[in-house]
């Protein structure tokens, strides 16, 4: 059994690919609807979040952990992994590696949430990957709660997103880094500013195969999912199909 979390909506995105590369995995997703967003809090108050969702997901007897989450990944993956040495912990960051490789121009971007944007994880994958990249940090305060509203089609995030890239196009960006998991549910919008002047680099592909190189010793599961939200669960399941993810109901055990 995967245990798969976020502080809500965003790591769906991670758990689609999650049950794309291993259909037959039992799966456990909690969204942390009662504390979302994370973006705006300390790293105290994040990593006792995670040491309790990533207990209470060991406790109903998950075997491997993916942290669908930027922002829950930085402040506390390190503390989750001393927390449960026996458990292998899947995290989530900022694709700088694929970015910084693929782009021509030399100027990559990675939108985020406030916390992983000032984040020493973050600054620390750029030191590492992205030598002689120009580097963009942009946090994106409110992207994750339009998410988790579903209000994905409020005029104003459509021109806050216009308000934050435009200028990145300007500079001669030609890769975006979504460093939100909630952000890969923004990828229309985001497209439609961007119009082909740059790409988007969503690493949910890439932690779903280093998922699936850990769970080799797994036992094989019947393909279930059960999900669990520290509040309003019922909001959880329907909103699968407004994500485009309908294909995951007949899942939901
Ligand atoms: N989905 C999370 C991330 O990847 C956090 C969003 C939030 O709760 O602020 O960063």
């Amino acid at each position: 059994m995967i245990g798969v979390f976020d502080s809500g909506l965003g790591g769906l995105s991670v758990l689609a690919a999650l049950v794309q590369a291993l259909p037959q995995a039992d799966f456990r997703y909690y969204a942390d609807t009662a504390h979302v967003p994370y973006g705006n809090k300390s790293d105290e108050q994040i990593q006792r979040r995670v040491l309790a969702i990533g207990g209470e997901l060991a406790g109903m007897g998950c075997d491997l952990l993916v942290v669908a989450c930027n922002t829950a990944t930085a402040a506390a993956v390190q503390a989750l992994r001393a927390a449960h040495p026996s458990i292998p912990v899947v995290g989530v960051e900022p694709g700088i590696k694929p970015a910084a490789q693929e782009t021509r121009s030399g100027r990559i971007a990675v939108l985020a949430t406030e916390s992983t944007a000032k984040s020493a994880r973050l600054h620390k994958l750029i030191r590492d990957h992205a030598d002689g990249i120009d580097v963009h940090v942009e946090p994106c305060p409110g992207w994750a709660t339009h998410v988790e509203m579903l209000q994905l089609d409020d005029p104003a995030l459509a021109s806050d997103i216009a308000r934050r890239v435009e200028p990145l196009l300007a500079q001669g960006v030609d890769r975006i880094v979504l460093g939100c998991t909630h952000y890969s549910f923004l990828a229309p919008l985001l497209n439609q500013v961007i119009g082909g002047r740059a790409r988007l680099v969503d690493v949910a592909d890439a932690v779903a195969r280093q998922a699936r190189r850990l769970s080799d010793h797994l036992p094989h599961g019947g393909g279930r999912l059960h999900l669990h939200a520290s509040a309003h669960p019922e909001r959880l399941y329907a909103a699968l199909p407004r994500l485009n993810l309908g294909h995951l109901a007949p899942r939901v055990a």
